[in-house]
């Protein structure tokens, strides 16, 4: 069999410096053209998946689309918090103020194929390996972006608000925009020996 023409080098490279970037980190009104938000998008459409379910969805947010996303997080906090009693402030302007720093915000969604019978894991997993290759290609093109799953990832109206049946998942939000800084940011882990046993 012929070898693809991968270059390992490259690989290790973007795996291993790919970064989280959050939103304070953001180069704020200087969008990302869509052109490349397509390509992220498509590679996250390469991901495995067991049976072929492709289980990810994605809706993307930008221009005003950020502006109706954001009333919709912070109103939906509203009045979820004003029901429970435990309305904060700060929370409200965050989830009213954070998303319109971004460039894109995309939507991560799992559209559960119940006809497979696939355990939920496996779709669950397939998602995050699209995620993956989003994060990834972000990072190549030395994009700001991180997964989130605080505001409405796990409040049941927001499933509603993006079309989810009772059986799919909202697993939150990849964030993207330009980097303020030129500074690439470090990465942090423990040795992966600490993590792993060998049986020979
Ligand atoms: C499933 C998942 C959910 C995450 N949710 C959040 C989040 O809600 N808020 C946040 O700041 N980071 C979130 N992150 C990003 C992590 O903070 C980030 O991956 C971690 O700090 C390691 O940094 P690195 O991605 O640069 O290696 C999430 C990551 C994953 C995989």
């Amino acid at each position: 069999m012929e070898q693809p023409d991968f270059n390992l080098e490259e690989v290790n490279k973007i795996i291993r410096g790919r970064r989280s970037m959050f939103v304070a980190q953001f180069k704020e009104n200087d969008p990302v053209d869509d052109i490349i938000i397509e390509e992220i998008l498509e590679n996250a459409n390469w991901a495995p998946t067991h049976k072929l379910t492709e289980p990810w969805r994605f809706t993307v947010f930008s221009g005003d689309g950020l502006k109706k996303f954001a009333e919709f997080q912070a109103n939906l906090y509203k009045e979820r918090a004003t029901k429970n009693g435990n309305f904060i402030e700060a929370t409200y302007k965050k989830l009213s103020e954070n998303p319109l720093k971004a460039s894109h915000i995309i939507a991560i969604q799992l559209k559960r194929d119940l006809k497979t019978n696939l355990p939920v894991m496996e779709e669950i997993a397939a998602v995050a390996m699209a995620v993956q290759n989003m994060y990834l290609t972000a990072s190549a093109h030395g994009l700001a972006a991180y997964w989130g799953t605080g505001g409405p990832t796990f409040w049941p109206e927001a499933k509603i608000w993006f079309g989810l049946e009772e059986e799919d998942m909202l697993m939150g939000f990849f964030y993207v925009a330009k980097p303020a800084s030129e500074r690439w940011p470090m990465g942090k882990r423990k040795p992966i020996g600490e993590k792993v046993i060998w049986v020979k």
